[in-house]
């Protein structure tokens, strides 16, 4: 791989992600280019992006250290791919999750680029092999899979193709911590990656024990709001081992034939249909009534208290 070009990112794809990212780049000061295959979406992408910014310098929530006019001014659109990646040093692409269309993408930017870009997709779920087969490229190729909303969820997964260099996982990483992200190195790709394999996890308990008439689907959800999930936001799972005795060693001795015993009787991998979704879904929408208006206030509420806790946890950093 050639010596970074010092050109800016390109978004590929200005929907929901492909937004954020932009507004997660310009925030670190990179020029973005955002490409759509629709017109449209460029334009209230950036519509949108304004807004967004102003709201968020007005609530003191901005990233980055420009201003919002700042940082605005950063982000143009392109309908030009070709044109878009002149020069790039990064390419984002936030096309929908489908493999066809992804490898489509990914071969026409194989033929646009040089050997100095790296080319990044954001998959939540498509492996690199699959993704990034048989491209000319392929030593510049990761996924860096973000965490909705990614402004104020940090996490980006990044992970290799098996031909993917060295060099390029270490770029993507300094990007990533460059706007201020929190980035994981996937050292080898596997389903889920890592985020979606805990995710499943947990879902696949919680359902159970719904299922097994153990817990009411309400009190489920509070063991992990109000439980698990308090220490979580600040420590993961290994750390609270460590944590919860006198060391990783000491824990291990007191409580692994504890957990072993528990593990044993998790049960199979649930269907997740039938009379149990019918269950969750009366108490979820009691909760939360699932027509458009009530979804969008929830998940406008839930963003908010993800923005109060970045803040808190920029506080909490250790010293
Ligand atoms: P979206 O549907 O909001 O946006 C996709 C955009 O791609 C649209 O603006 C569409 O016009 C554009 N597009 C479609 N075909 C194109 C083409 N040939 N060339 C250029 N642009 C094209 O999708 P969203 O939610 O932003 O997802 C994008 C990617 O990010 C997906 O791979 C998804 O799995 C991943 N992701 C999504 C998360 C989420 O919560 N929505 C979280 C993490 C990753």
């Amino acid at each position: 791989m050639a010596s970074p070009a010092t050109g800016g990112v390109v978004i590929v794809g200005s929907g929901l992600i492909g937004r954020s990212w932009a507004m997660l780049f310009a925030s670190g000061g990179f020029k973005v280019k955002l490409y759509d295959i629709e017109q449209k979406q460029i334009a209230s992408a950036l519509e949108n992006i304004r807004k967004e910014m102003k709201l968020l310098e007005q609530s003191g929530s901005l990233k980055g250290s420009l201003n919002a006019e700042q940082q605005l001014s950063l982000i143009s659109g392109c309908s030009n791919l070709a044109e878009a990646v002149e020069g790039a040093m990064h390419i984002q692409e936030c096309v929908p999750e489908n493999l066809e269309l992804k490898k489509k993408i990914f071969a026409q930017l194989d033929r646009a680029v040089d050997d100095s870009v790296v080319l990044s997709s954001s998959s939540s779920c498509l492996l690199p092999s699959k993704l990034f087969a048989g491209l000319a490229h392929v030593k510049q190729c990761i996924v860096a899979h973000p965490v909705n909303p990614p402004y104020y969820v940090p996490l980006v997964e990044l992970v290799p193709h098996p031909e993917t260099a060295p060099a390029t996982m270490d770029r993507a990483y300094a990007l990533m911590k460059k706007i201020g992200q929190s980035p994981v190195r996937v050292l080898k790709e596997i389903d889920g990656f890592v985020l979606n394999r805990l995710q499943y996890a947990v879902i696949s308990e919680a359902w159970r024990l719904v299922e097994e008439g153990v817990v009411s689907p309400n009190d489920l959800d509070l063991v992990m709001s109000d439980g698990l999930g308090m220490r979580y936001a600040f420590i993961g799972p290994l750390e609270t081992m460590h944590l919860n005795a006198e060391g990783m060693v000491s824990y291990c001795d007191r409580y692994s034939e504890g957990m072993k015993r528990v593990l044993k009787t998790f049960g199979p991998v649930p269907e997740f249909s039938g009379a149990t979704v019918e269950k969750v879904n009366q108490d979820m929408c009691t909760k939360v009534p699932d027509d458009p208006e009530h979804l969008a206030a929830r998940r406008q509420w839930r963003d908010d208290c993800l923005m109060r806790l970045a803040k808190l946890k920029q506080q909490a950093q250790p010293q």
